[in-house]
C-alpha cells in the first residue's frame, strides 16, 4: 500500500482521474492514487464480522432515496437514529436507499434501500466523477453510525436498476463496468480510513435472468474488489459482502463464483442475499394473512439450508428481510422468531429491513412493536420465546389470533381464552397498559399455554355498548424470552362513506371509512358480477380467505380515514367492462366483518 500524507477528500478526487478501464486491466487504465491512513487498525475477518453484526437494522428509504436523501418518506438521517438502534440492541446497520410503490411495481418484489449514486454523478465517461458533497455526506453518515458503536455496511443501491442493470436489453456492459469501477474507486477513497467495523457491499440486488447475467455480476464483484484494492487505505483488509444475481438465494446458489483475482484475501469475503419469502405473506398479496404451519416452516428452512449448502465455507449475511407492521401480529411474530432462529442455525446473520414505517419511528424514537424486537434478539441468542398462537391452516375460513381479545359490539362479555405456544416457558404474570397487575386467581387462570381472562376483569373495558376501539394491552410475561402483548379490542363492522360509484379512469379511488376497532385492512376481494375474478384467476386454487383477493399497495391500500382502490384496479374494471364488487375485509377475519363497494362501468 503506497503511503503519502493523509490527503484530503478533494485531493483524492483530483488525483483519481482514470480513463476507461475494462475489468482486470485488459485495457490497462491508470491505477488510481491510493489513499493512506494515519491510523492503523487490526482487520476483522469476515467470519468474526458476521458473528458480531447479528441482528442488524437497515436505514431504509433514506440515502437510497431518489433523487436525494429526504426525497422519500424519511427526513435526512441524524445521529440520534443510530443511537436509538444501538440502544435497542442491534449490533449493525446497513445504510441503503428506498422503495416506493413505483419501484415495488417495477421490481416486482422489491422493498429495499441503500445509497443510490445515480443522481450524484457530476462527470461522464470515462471519469464518472461523483459529487464530492454527496460523498462527504455518505462519509458523515457512516461516521455517525460508527460513533454509535454499530457495525456498518454500505453499498451502491438503486443504481442496480437505474444504470447498472446488466440484464437490460442492449445494456452497454462496457459502460456499466467502467462506471461501476469508477464509482467504487471514489467511494473506496472516501471511506478508505474508516474503522474495520465498516464493511462494503458492491451493489444492491443486481438484476440477473440468465447464467450470462450471473457471470457478468461475478465480473462486477471482481471489479469492485479491484477498485477497493486500488483505492488504498485499509480497504484491502476490509470485509465485503459480495452480491449474486438479484441477491436471490437460488440465483446466487446457481451462478455466484468467488472472485479469483487475488484483490482481497478470502478471509475478508462474505456473501449477502435477501429474503422476502413467502412473497404473498410478506407483501400482503392475494389475501394471505396466515403463516406458521409446519409446511411453511419447512419451506423457509429449506431455502436457508439450500444456499448454505452451496457455500459451506463462506460467511452468509441476509442483508434484508421484512415482515412489515401491516401484517397480522401473531403470524408476524411467529415468522420473525422462526426466521431468526433458522438463520442462526445455518450460521447466517440477519439485518431486518425498515423503510421508516417498520420497526423504528425515527421521529419519536419509539419502537413500534417492542415485543417483536425482543423476539428477534432472543431468537438470535437462542433464548426460547413464548408466542401468541394463531391460525396456521391455509384452508381455514376464518383466522384466529391470540395477539388480540376481540369483543363485538352488542355481545355479552364472557371469559376469553388466549392461547400461547409456550416453547418450554411458563406464564409468570400479566399486566394491563395502566400498569395494573392482574390477579392470577380473580382475573385469569392458566392451563398449560391457555390463559383464560375472566369476564369480570374484561368488563372493566368491554361491554355490549362500549365504543369500538383498542381498550388496553395485556402484557404477558413468561419465565424466559420476550413478553407477549394481547390487545383488547371492542369492534364492530366498519362503515364506508359511500358504497358505489362509476369507475373513473386515471386516479386512485379513495373511499372514506369509519373504522370500528382496529385501523387495519386485512384483504380485499375483487369479484366481477359475472363471477370472474378481477385479477389472478388462479387464486381459485388457494384457500377460501385468498380466492379472488387483491394485493396490498399495487391494488389496494388504506390511509387515515379512507380505504383505496388503486388506479390500476379501477382501470382493470373499465377494461373488463363488467361491474365489480369489492369486499373490504377487516380483523378479526371472521365471516361478516367486511363491507362491499360496487364499481359500475
Ligand atoms: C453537488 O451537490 C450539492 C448538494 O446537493 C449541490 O449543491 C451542487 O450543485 C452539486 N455539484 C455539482 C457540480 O453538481
Ligand atoms: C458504451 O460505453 C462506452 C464507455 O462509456 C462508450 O465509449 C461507448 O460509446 C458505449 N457504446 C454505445 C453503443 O453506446
Ligand atoms: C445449491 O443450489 C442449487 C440451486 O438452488 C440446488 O439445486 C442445490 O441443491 C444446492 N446444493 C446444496 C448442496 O444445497
Ligand atoms: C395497544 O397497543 C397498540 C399497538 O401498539 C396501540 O395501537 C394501542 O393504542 C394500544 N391500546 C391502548 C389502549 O393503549
Ligand atoms: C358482498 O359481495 C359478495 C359478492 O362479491 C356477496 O356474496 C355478498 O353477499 C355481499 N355482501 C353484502 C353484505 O352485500
Amino acid at each position: 500500500m503506497s503511503s503519502f500524507r493523509s490527503p484530503s477528500l478533494t485531493a483524492w478526487l483530483k488525483v483519481a482521474t482514470l480513463t476507461a478501464t475494462s475489468i482486470l486491466g485488459a485495457s490497462a487504465a491508470a491505477t488510481p492514487r491510493a489513499a493512506a491512513c494515519l491510523d492503523v487498525w487490526t482487520p476483522i475477518t469476515a467470519k468474526d464480522y458476521n458473528a458480531a453484526i447479528n441482528p442488524g437494522w437497515n436505514l431504509g428509504n433514506t440515502l437510497d432515496a431518489i433523487p436525494d436523501e429526504g426525497s422519500w418518506n424519511n427526513p435526512a438521517v441524524v445521529q440520534a437514529t443510530f443511537d436509538d438502534v444501538k440502544k435497542a440492541g442491534f449490533n449493525s446497520v446497513r445504510i441503503p436507499g428506498k422503495t416506493n410503490e413505483n419501484t415495488f411495481q417495477m421490481e416486482g418484489a422489491r422493498l429495499t434501500v441503500q445509497v443510490t449514486y445515480t443522481h450524484h454523478f457530476t462527470g461522464s465517461s470515462p471519469d464518472w466523477t461523483i459529487n464530492s458533497t454527496w460523498l462527504q455526506r455518505v462519509s458523515k453518515v457512516v461516521d455517525m453510525a460508527l460513533s454509535s458503536g454499530l457495525y456498518v455496511i454500505t453499498n451502491v443501491h438503486h443504481d442496480s436498476w437505474e444504470w447498472a442493470d446488466v440484464s437490460a436489453s442492449g445494456a452497454n456492459l462496457t459502460m456499466i463496468e467502467e462506471k461501476f469501477y469508477r464509482t467504487w474507486v471514489q467511494i473506496g477513497q472516501t471511506l478508505a480510513c474508516k474503522s474495520p467495523k465498516l464493511a462494503l457491499e458492491p451493489i444492491n440486488e443486481p438484476p440477473a435472468n440468465t447464467a450470462a447475467d450471473g457471470a457478468e455480476l461475478n465480473k462486477l464483484n471482481e471489479l469492485f474488489l479491484k477498485a477497493l484494492a486500488e483505492s488504498g487505505g485499509q480497504n484491502a483488509a476490509r470485509v465485503v459482502t459480495l452480491a449474486g444475481g438479484s441477491m436471490d438465494s437460488i440465483k446466487t446458489s446457481e451462478w455466484f463464483k468467488l472472485p479469483t483475482g487475488n484483490y482481497k484475501a478470502k478471509q475478508y469475503l462474505a456473501l449477502q442475499y435477501h429474503y422476502y419469502s413467502p412473497y404473498d405473506f410478506i407483501f400482503q398479496a392475494w389475501g394471505k394473512t396466515i403463516w406458521g404451519s409446519d409446511a411453511d416452516k419447512a419451506t423457509l428452512e429449506a431455502d436457508i439450508a439450500n444456499i448454505r449448502g452451496n457455500f459451506t465455507d463462506l460467511p452468509l449475511v441476509i442483508g434484508e428481510a421484512e415482515a412489515g407492521m401491516l401484517l397480522e401480529p401473531a403470524a408476524r411474530r411467529k415468522y420473525i422468531d422462526f426466521f431468526a432462529r433458522t438463520a442462526k442455525k445455518y450460521d447466517t446473520s440477519l439485518i431486518v429491513w425498515d423503510n421508516g414505517d417498520g420497526y423504528l419511528d425515527r421521529s419519536t424514537h419509539t419502537w413500534r412493536d417492542p415485543q417483536l424486537l425482543d423476539i428477534l434478539k432472543n431468537a438470535v441468542k437462542g433464548v426460547s420465546n413464548s408466542l401468541s398462537d394463531s391460525t396456521t391452516d391455509g384452508s381455514a375460513t376464518s383466522q384466529s389470533s391470540s395477539a388480540y381479545i376481540f369483543h363485538k359490539v352488542g355481545a355479552a362479555v364472557t371469559d376469553q381464552v388466549v392461547k400461547f405456544l409456550l416453547n418450554g416457558n411458563t406464564v409468570k404474570s400479566i399486566r394491563a397498559t395502566d400498569g395494573t397487575v392482574l390477579s392470577s386467581s380473580k382475573d385469569y387462570s392458566v392451563s398449560g399455554g391457555d390463559v383464560t381472562v375472566k369476564s369480570a376483569f374484561l368488563s372493566k373495558y368491554l361491554s355490549a355498548t362500549a365504543a369500538p376501539g383498542s381498550k388496553t394491552n395485556l402484557t404477558v410475561s413468561f419465565s424466559a424470552g420476550a413478553d407477549a402483548t394481547v390487545e383488547v379490542v371492542q369492534w364492530d363492522v366498519p362503515v364506508l362513506g359511500s358504497t358505489t360509484s362509476k369507475a373513473q379512469a386515471g386516479s386512485d379511488l379513495i373511499i372514506p371509512i369509519t373504522w370500528k376497532g382496529l385501523y387495519k385492512l386485512a384483504a380485499v376481494k375483487m369479484l366481477r358480477n359475472d363471477g370472474v375474478y378481477l385479477f389472478d384467476d388462479w387464486t381459485q386454487y388457494l384457500g377460501p380467505l385468498q380466492q379472488a383477493r387483491g394485493t396490498y399497495s399495487g391494488q389496494w391500500d388504506r390511509d387515515g380515514a379512507s380505504v383505496k382502490l388503486m388506479a390500476a384496479t379501477v382501470a382493470q374494471v373499465i377494461s373488463g367492462g363488467v361491474t365489480t364488487t369489492f369486499t373490504f375485509e377487516f380483523y378479526p377475519r371472521v365471516p361478516g366483518n367486511s363491507v362491499n363497494y360496487t364499481l359500475t362501468v
